[in-house]
Order: structure tokens, then sequence, then C-alpha cells
């Protein structure tokens, strides 16, 4: 097993802090140390001590530090994962946006693979207060892997845990029946009205979300 002095221990601390803002205190030195072990050796270093020593001083660092942004962090997240920020957002907090200007711009700072910043969109352009045209969203990481994912936009079913069924069972152009007392009117603009001889009903807009400024 890879031994780490205390010395060595807080030079790694200090500098995953400074780097990436994460902070381990002596109860959680388990923590970074458990998530490195098997990259240390894959770097083919024997100790952490060199580990530590090349992360600090060698001219080839910024590659490595990337990769550990991605190995330190916790990327957990899904779709809708803070829903009662989101309901508070949409309400009073968007209002006060739209006070000040129909131009809405979002910055998902900690996005991780891009749950948070789609979430974000949904929920502002359901209110039907404000258009794709006027909402910019930026996503950043300090995870280059995720932030692959969040470009690529593609999903796992984990990601849809807490996802409104409504969302998760139509594709575009898929078609919403609700009941004759029912309408989406002034409720969302991500259907299109499809108006029969008999009844209304609803077509899930082409790709609603492929128009939206998603930038990483
Ligand atoms: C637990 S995930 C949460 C993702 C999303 N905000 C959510 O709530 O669903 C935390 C994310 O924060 C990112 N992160 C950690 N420190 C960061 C920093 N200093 N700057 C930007 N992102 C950071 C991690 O890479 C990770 O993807």
């Amino acid at each position: 097993m890879l031994e780490i002095s205390d010395a060595e221990f807080v030079t790694l601390r200090d500098l995953v802090r400074a780097r990436f803002g994460i902070w381990y205190d002596d109860q959680k030195r388990f923590l970074p140390l458990s998530r490195l072990s098997t990259r240390v050796v894959k770097r083919g270093f024997d100790t952490y001590g060199a580990y530590v020593r090349f992360l600090r001083d060698a001219p080839k660092r910024e590659s490595e530090w990337n990769e550990l942004a991605s190995i330190l962090s916790n990327n957990e997240t899904y779709f809708f994962r803070e829903r009662a920020q989101l309901k508070t957002l949409a309400a009073s907090v968007l209002d006060e946006f739209l006070a000040r200007s129909p131009r809405v711009r979002l910055w998902s700072a900690a996005c991780s693979s891009g749950e948070e910043p789609y979430s974000l969109a949904m929920t502002l352009i359901e209110t039907g207060k404000v258009s794709n045209a006027m909402l910019s969203i930026r996503a950043t990481d300090i995870s280059p892997r995720v932030l692959e994912l969040a470009a690529a936009g593609y999903y796992r079913a984990l990601s849809f845990r807490a996802t409104d069924r409504r969302w998760r069972a139509l594709r575009p152009g898929g078609y919403l029946f609700l009941g004759h007392a029912e309408s989406l009117f002034h409720l969302t603009d991500l259907y299109e009205p499809v108006i029969g001889p008999d009844a209304i009903v609803y077509r899930l807009k082409a790709a609603p979300l492929d128009a939206l400024r998603v930038t990483a």
C-alpha cells in the first residue's frame, strides 16, 4: 500500500484547494487518497510524495490536473435534482429578473454532465414567461470529462429518475391528450395545439431544447 507523510498530504491538500476549491480536513484524508491511489500507480509513481511533487513542479503537470479534476470530483447529478430551488427560480426570482430585463442569463457554475442547465432551461421555458431566444445559460465545470458528456447530450435512465413523466414519455412530434377541461394555454409553449374537428390535442414541438444556447 502507498504511504503518504503528513507533510506530503498537507502539500497535496493545499494544491487541490488552490486549484479546485475542494477542501479535505483531517477526517476526510482518506477520500482523496482512496481516489488517487490507482492513478498514482497508473502514472508509474512509487510514492505519493513523488506524485505530489510532479503535480507541483513538473512542466507537464497541466494535463494531469485536468485528469485529477475528474478523479477528485463527485459528479452526482440528475434532471430536476434541486426541484425546490427550481420552483423558487421559476416563480419569484424569474419575475424579478424579468422586471429588470426581458433577457435572462444564467450560469450553472458546476454543471456536471449537463442535467442542471437543461433542468433550468425546461423549468423556465415551461413557465411561458421566457422564450428560448431570450434565455441563455452558461455551463461550466472543473471536470473536462463531464463537460464532454454535457456537450454530447447523451443521458442514461438514472438521469431521469426525478423527471416529470411527460418529458420522459414524449418524443418531439409526440402527442399529449388532455382532459376536456384542461389546457396548456399560458402554461407552456413547448407544445403546439393541433385543432381537430372534435378536439384540441397538443404536439410536442420538434426538439424544443435544440435551439437553446448551453455553452460550456
Ligand atoms: C455533485 S455535482 C452537482 C452537479 C449539479 N450542480 C447538480 O446539482 O446536479 C458537483 C459538480 O461540481 C463540480 N465542481 C467541483 N468543484 C468545482 C469548481 N471549483 N468549479 C467548477 N465546478 C466544480 C464537480 O466536477 C461536479 O461535477
